[in-house]
């Protein structure tokens, strides 16, 4: 059985959740290889909907393990927290979760830095989630990061926070003019975490190696899309990880010889939330409506997201990055209503035609898009169970995609539930 990796092809939220849990089905284990409590990931069981932010969807199936790998920058509060949620909600985690001994964690003053940051200039503002995941990364590769192993050797830890900590109050006291942060409250909390999750540590890519060896199906979760990608994304308008499908190597440890297959989830129209360009975005009236039929509001911070057509020059350039097998498209059923739909197909920059996603975020930023406009299909799709039963027009606007993007449709959603899913 192929192990799977599953990524974002757009700006994120494409309903990666809502795929995963349908896959894991036939899944033993799921692993989240890159960002953190910035994720929110939704998955609907019946009348029962959980949003995931750090743990991987697959938690929701019982008989699925769960690991949080080295790629992932942990914030050990927000999981706690979300562990105590799902076991509320009598979701069984013990046994079944695992975090990776060399994910860095997102401190306090990570926090403070991504919200001191964000309110310093409004100008350069990313729009971020104000989870601390830049600075946390800024420190992974600053070497000032503190890592879960960090916690097994308390003498070993403080000495680490201390230093650290010192570093980070310079900061505060001389830039940003900002009371500093106490060493004994910090370490107080870290303690607290220390206990509660020392439990769920493990060496994850030694877990993922015997896993492999015992051919265990795995399924490698990517969080946020591959325009967030801090690498292939439309920076600096981005995460600060690799979101695309090479974040699931170096964030697991996996070889890459061990995966067999890449799905990108794309919606069957574009969102995106926070800062940066957006060529298809809608104007007002439009995207007023698509929010509102395709309830697109943020899991993770409640912003409103923005909305736009399907651009077949961004998920081009997604499908070349991941090196795609297949794509599921989600939303369908959010069109359902509209007489008229557009698909962008290439852009005009300063009248030249590109076909191809430009690598600067100015030059995108002068970008027009070009749009086809095919008809809708204006009935609903959200009970249908088959390809062949969709609306003649819906199968045409679905073939068009898959031609414009030169990747085939493996799976398309129409719902978000595990039933309204088409597999083809
Ligand atoms: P993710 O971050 O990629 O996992 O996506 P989110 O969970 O943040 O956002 C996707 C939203 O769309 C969630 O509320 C899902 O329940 C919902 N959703 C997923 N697939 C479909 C679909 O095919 N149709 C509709 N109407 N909603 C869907
Ligand atoms: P899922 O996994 C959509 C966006 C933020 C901001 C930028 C940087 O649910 O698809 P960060 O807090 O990561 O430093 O913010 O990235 N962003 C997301 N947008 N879905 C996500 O996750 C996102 N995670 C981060 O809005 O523009
Ligand atoms: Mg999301």
């Amino acid at each position: 059985m192929a192990n799977i990796v599953l990524v974002g092809a757009q700006w994120g939220d494409e309903g990666k959740g809502k795929i995963i849990d349908f896959l894991t089905e036939k899944s033993d284990y799921v692993v989240r290889f890159q960002g953190g409590s910035n994720a929110g990931h939704t998955v609907r069981v019946g009348a029962e909907r959980f949003v995931l932010h750090q743990i991987p969807s697959g938690i929701i199936r019982n008989h699925i393990i769960c690991v949080i790998a080295n790629g992932v920058v942990l914030d050990p509060e927000e999981l706690i927290h979300e562990i105590g949620n799902l076991k509320k909600r009598k979701i069984r985690v013990d046994g079944r979760l695992f975090v990776s001994d060399q994910a860095h964690v997102i401190m306090p003053y990570h926090k403070l830095f991504d919200r001191l940051a964000e309110q310093e200039n409004e100008k350069r503002k990313i729009g971020t989630t104000q989870r601390g995941i830049g600075p946390c990364y800024a420190d992974k590769a600053a070497r000032l990061g503190i890592r879960v192993g960090d916690f097994l050797d308390i003498p070993v830890f403080k000495q680490r926070l201390k230093q650290v900590l010192d570093a980070k109050n310079k900061v505060l006291k001389f830039i940003y003019r900002h009371p500093t942060l106490s060493y004994t409250d910090i370490l107080k909390r870290c303690l607290a975490y220390r206990k509660r999750l020392l439990g769920y540590t493990r060496n994850t890519p030694q877990l993922l190696h015997d896993a492999v060896h015992k051919r265990k199906r795995i399924l490698l979760e990517g969080a946020q899309g591959t325009f967030l990608d801090v690498d292939h994304g439309t920076y600096p308008y981005v995460t600060s990880s690799n979101s695309s499908v090479g974040g699931a190597i170096t964030g697991t440890g996996m070889g890459l010889r061990d995966v067999h297959k890449v799905i990108g989830v794309v919606k069957a129209y574009t969102t995106r939330v926070g800062e940066g360009p957006f060529p298809t975005e809608m104007e007002p009236a439009m995207l007023r409506k698509v929010r509102d039929w395709g309830e697109e509001f943020g899991a993770t911070t409640g912003r409103p997201r923005r909305c736009g057509w399907f651009d077949a020059v961004l998920t081009r350039q997604a499908a070349r990055v991941n090196g795609l097998d297949s794509i599921a498209v989600t939303k369908l059923d959010v069109l359902d209503n509209l007489k008229e739909i557009k698909i962008c197909t290439t852009y005009k920059y300063h009248g030249r035609t590109l076909r191809d996603l430009p690598s600067h975020v100015e030059v995108l930023k002068q970008c027009r898009p070009v749009f086809r406009t095919v008809k809708g299909w204006h009935s609903s799709t959200s009970q249908i169970t088959k390809f062949r039963d969709l609306p003649k027009l819906a199968q045409q606007y679905l073939r068009v995609l898959e031609k414009l993007v030169e990747t085939p449709i493996e799976i398309v959603s129409v719902g978000s539930s595990r039933s309204q899913t088409i597999v083809l």
